[in-house]
């Protein structure tokens, strides 16, 4: 299958990427940094050598670069699986956030994965087959400390799938929304995960390979997955 990950370099991104490569699927990746999507990827073909591979550095809180990342996908494959998984994590309160804050998460969280998908999806139309992940956050479900723009975001982002889920199923696409609790990735750097308190990355690419093995007749549409002690 062809298989696009966003944000695919490190974190929950590359644990997709190794359990579709594990496969020997076709994967499209991105992310900012070439240097780090390049290491990622020259791991991955290394082990998986039935995969095939293909990276390009592209920052999709860009509008331009997220449609010629999208363009040059499409010039290879049609994607069988969208992931929508880049983005990022600032903590802040909606009163005292910087300016700007709002704007800089919803283009990195939202617009990302909305742009993407608009790109994307006429062509999975077409085919009429298809299924797009995106990664929402349990910040899209509740307020929580520090929640702030990220979880405005994340919200939007929800909102963002549920209306995909509505308009693509009469054209044969899943949709399924993931809310992942606290992973143990970049983004909790400096946290003490020795008692295994919160979920590896590999949790959530070992879902989300699972949504990929049901029947035509089956869509998760929303999988909530928390570590076992409940939230931090
Ligand atoms: N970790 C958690 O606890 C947790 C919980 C719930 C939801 N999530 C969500 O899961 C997703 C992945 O999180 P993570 O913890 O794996 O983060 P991470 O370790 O910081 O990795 C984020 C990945 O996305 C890429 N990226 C970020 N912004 C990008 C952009 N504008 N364009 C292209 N690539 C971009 C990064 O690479 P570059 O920096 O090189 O671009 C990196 O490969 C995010 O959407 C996050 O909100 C995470």
């Amino acid at each position: 299958m062809n298989i696009v990950i966003t944000g695919a370099a490190r974190g929950i991104g590359k644990a997709i990427a190794t359990k579709f490569a594990a496969e020997g699927h076709t994967l499209f990746l991105c992310s900012r940094s070439i240097d780090t999507l390049q290491a990622t990827a020259d791991e991955l073909k290394k082990k998986y050598t039935s995969a095939d591979i293909h990276l390009m550095k592209a920052d999709l809180s860009d509008k331009k670069q997220t449609e010629k990342f999208a363009n040059w996908c499409l010039q290879i494959a049609i994607p069988d699986i969208l992931i929508n998984n880049a983005g990022g994590f600032t903590p802040g309160n909606i009163l005292d956030e910087p300016d700007g804050s709002l704007e800089n998460m919803i283009n990195n969280n939202l617009y990302s994965a909305y742009y993407l998908t608009k790109y994307l999806a006429p062509q999975m139309k077409i085919k009429r087959s298809g299924h797009i992940f995106n990664i929402c956050s349990i910040a899209a479900l509740q307020a929580y400390n520090d929640g702030g723009s990220y979880s405005i975001s994340k919200f939007a982002m929800n909102g963002f799938s549920q209306n995909l889920r509505h308009e693509l199923k009469e054209h044969n696409i899943k949709v399924t929304a993931i809310f992942p609790g606290a992973v143990f990735t970049d983004s909790w750097e400096g946290f003490d995960n020795s008692s295994n308190r919160i979920m590896e990355a590999t949790d959530v690419a070992n879902v989300i390979f699972a949504c990929t093995q049901l029947s035509p007749a089956a869509v998760p549409e929303e999988i909530i997955l928390r570590p076992q002690l409940g939230d931090l």
